[in-house]
């Protein structure tokens, strides 16, 4: 089978090598992939928001199967773009996607179905949201409505802080992201829950936890992740069960209510506080470094699991993840997540031995002249899948030491909940 990927991060790098391991597939097309896919694929540099140039290429090279990876193509309707073709899209449709594309929709769906979420209020004009942050209680949080790359949430620990917040958003900081919510703070721990869904049955596929702030102690700015391990420490069959009661079931109930399905992977960004789980968000993809914390640790075929979604049979009991631990530290370019050089030659990465256990998946890098470049914030992420998340970091780290990359930084205590105990 032919194979079709959109995405360039380390996320679509992941999603290419275990889609490499199955049996029924022939061949790899990533759009546009990066470095890291171009060892196990044909990258094709077409633009993910050309939805009529990818439909034509993937008509003209035979795609089977589509599987997109970031979230802008699916808020923007991919999906439904394919539906006049036999091509197998995996992913939510334009609908459905709404989970992620507008944090008002999700916050409805859980108001009108009783999913636990933080309370919340929704402001569509800035004299509104002064008169009401004037009298709140902090702290709070202010988000904006719409896909903001993970920087459109402000933890505001008083008025000060939410006046900033609701003047860069109504000034128009997000672009489309014009109105805004605003949020109970929920203490708690965070944990990522991933589900595969095929538009009836849904199944887990993992737990994660990331650490999204640039700084070591999660401190310091946030970013699109530093590095992640899985499964979370929260993660419990109790808790597991509250969770696909409390939100999943009556959210899958909800978007069928609308008249449609969900199909795709689904995050679930939760707090859990005295073991019981809330909403924070849903992503409509796989989480980016979580991904690649989670595929290494899946004992199952991928395409057949994509298939399957596809044609609504994910009817297989349980998908098999292994009981072993796997850790992800991603190494960013210097001054990530501001500014950063570009096109800085990443040498001897070739030449690190790797153990069975250990993979290193591409984000940013692309490969011109014969030398691999970094050309994003987040570059390499290194993982490691052990019985010890300590070990395991030790030797990540001793790697990235080797590579010895001047022009790189990386947290050294990503899994310190799990590990400097
Ligand atoms: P989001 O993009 O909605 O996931 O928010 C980004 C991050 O902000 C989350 O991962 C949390 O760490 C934090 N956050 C969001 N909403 C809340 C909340 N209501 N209470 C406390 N922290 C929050
Ligand atoms: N790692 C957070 C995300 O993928 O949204």
């Amino acid at each position: 089978m032919i194979v079709g990927i959109i995405g360039s991060g380390g996320r679509e790098h992941a999603i290419c090598c275990k889609i490499k391991e199955s049996s029924k597939t022939s061949k790899i097309f990533c759009i546009p992939g990066n470095a890291g896919t171009s060892n196990i694929a044909e990258n094709i540099n077409l633009n993910i928001n050309d939805f009529k140039s990818i439909k034509d290429f993937c008509l003209k090279n035979e795609v089977e199967l589509l599987i997109i990876g970031p979230e802008q193509p699916l808020v923007d309707g991919i999906v439904d773009y394919f539906t006049d073709t036999k091509i197998k899209v995996f992913g939510p449709n334009k609908i459905a996607s709404q989970l992620e594309g507008s944090k008002i929709f999700t916050k409805k769906i859980c108001k009108k179905y009783n999913i636990p979420t933080a309370n919340f209020e929704i402001f569509e004009n800035i004299d509104d949201t002064i008169e009401f942050l004037s009298n709140a209680e902090y702290p709070m949080v202010i988000k904006a409505d719409g896909l903001a790359a993970g920087k459109g949430v402000y933890i505001c620990k008083n008025y000060n802080d939410s006046l900033v917040a609701a003047k860069e958003i109504f000034g128009g900081k997000f672009g489309d992201a014009k109105n805004l919510l605003v949020e109970e703070f929920l203490a708690g721990e965070e944990m990522s829950y991933f589900i595969i869904c095929d538009g009836k049955n849904y199944k887990f596929i993992g737990t994660a936890q990331d650490h999204k702030r640039i700084g070591e102690g999660d401190t310091g700015k946030n970013t699109g992740g530093m590095g992640c391990y899985s499964p979370s420490r929260l993660f419990s069959p109790e808790l597991e069960k509250k969770i696909n009661t409390k939100i999943i079931e009556p959210t899958l109930k909800a978007i069928k209510e609308l008249g449609t399905i969900y199909r795709g992977f689904l995050y679930v960004g939760l707090m859990i506080k005295d073991q019981n789980p809330y909403l924070v968000e849903f992503n409509v993809r796989m989480g980016d470094p979580e991904c690649q914390t989670i595929l290494p640790l899946l004992n199952d075929d991928l395409v057949e699991i994509f298939i399957n979604c596809c044609l609504g049979k994910l009817t297989k009991e349980k998908i098999i993840l292994s009981e072993k631990k796997s850790i992800c530290i991603v190494l960013c370019s210097k001054g990530y997540p501001d500014n950063f050089k570009r096109n800085v030659s990443i040498k001897g990465l070739n030449n690190l031995l790797l153990k069975k256990n250990e993979y290193i998946f591409h984000a940013g890098t692309k490969f011109e002249n014969n030398k691999i470049l970094a050309s994003g914030g987040r570059v390499l992420n290194f993982v490691s899948v052990s019985n010890n998340f300590k070990t395991s970091r030790e030797d990540l780290i001793k790697i990235i030491g080797d590579l010895k990359w001047d022009n790189g930084f990386f947290r050294r205590d990503i899994g310190y909940k799990v590990i400097d105990l």
